[in-house]
């Protein structure tokens, strides 16, 4: 029997998210001063989610009193939400001038729209519905002037859902850092063999 996938994210995700901020507080620090060069910064988030999360805990639901001594002790989800990426590049001290979101599910992209909403017009926001490879590829034939503007792009797959490509074409332009959250358990281990023969793509 298949087990039906879990709701929300792991504890780790807080790690994972702490990670990103710190880094892109830097990044944005670093480049607010440097002078008539630096038009802007862009933050991509390529695999952007729904802005929010579920964290899954396991916290010991409290002892009921009962009549009998050896009540079982039951395990129980405990309920807590975590910031997503696109929050956490939001809050930034120093924020990004340009953000983009990119996201394939449809309702993922609805709370992306409520969340460019709830910013107003404190950042410049831009949802772009659709698949990750494709939508940074049309970022990269937008004509954007690298030699003025800086990104990070924030790859997030749950897999293997970036061709390498896309990612040789995001360096090619010298201007864009790509922060790659590896899938090593979720993608890589899978398609290792033991004999070694590893497929090129
Ligand atoms: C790991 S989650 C992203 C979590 C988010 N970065 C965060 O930390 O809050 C991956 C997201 O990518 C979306 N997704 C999966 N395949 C995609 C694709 N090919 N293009 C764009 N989004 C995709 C999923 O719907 C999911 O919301």
């Amino acid at each position: 029997m298949s087990k039906k996938p879990k709701d929300g994210v792991g504890p780790w995700a807080k790690e994972k998210l702490d990670a990103l901020g710190e880094y892109l507080g830097f990044y944005t620090k670093v480049l607010k001063n440097q002078g008539w060069w630096c038009k802007g910064t862009i933050y991509v988030d390529a695999f952007a989610g729904p802005g929010r999360s579920k964290v899954r805990t396991k916290a010991k639901a409290a002892p009921e009193i009962g009549l009998f001594d050896s009540e079982p002790e039951t395990d129980a989800e405990a309920v807590a939400y975590l910031k997503g990426s696109p929050r956490v590049a939001l809050d930034i001290e120093n924020p990004f001038t340009r953000y983009v979101f990119i996201e394939r599910n449809p309702e993922r992209v609805a709370e992306l729209e409520a969340l460019k909403e709830e910013y107003g017009d404190s950042r410049r926001i831009v949802v772009r519905p659709g698949d990750a490879a494709t939508e940074l590829q049309a970022i990269l034939d937008s004509g954007i002037d690298w030699k003025h503007y800086r990104a990070v792009i924030f790859v997030d797959p749950f897999g293997m859902h970036i061709p390498w490509s896309t990612l040789e074409a995001l360096a090619k332009t010298g201007a864009i850092e790509v922060f790659v959250n590896f899938p090593l358990g979720m993608a890589i281990q899978r398609f290792l063999v033991r004999s070694g023969d590893i497929r090129e793509n």
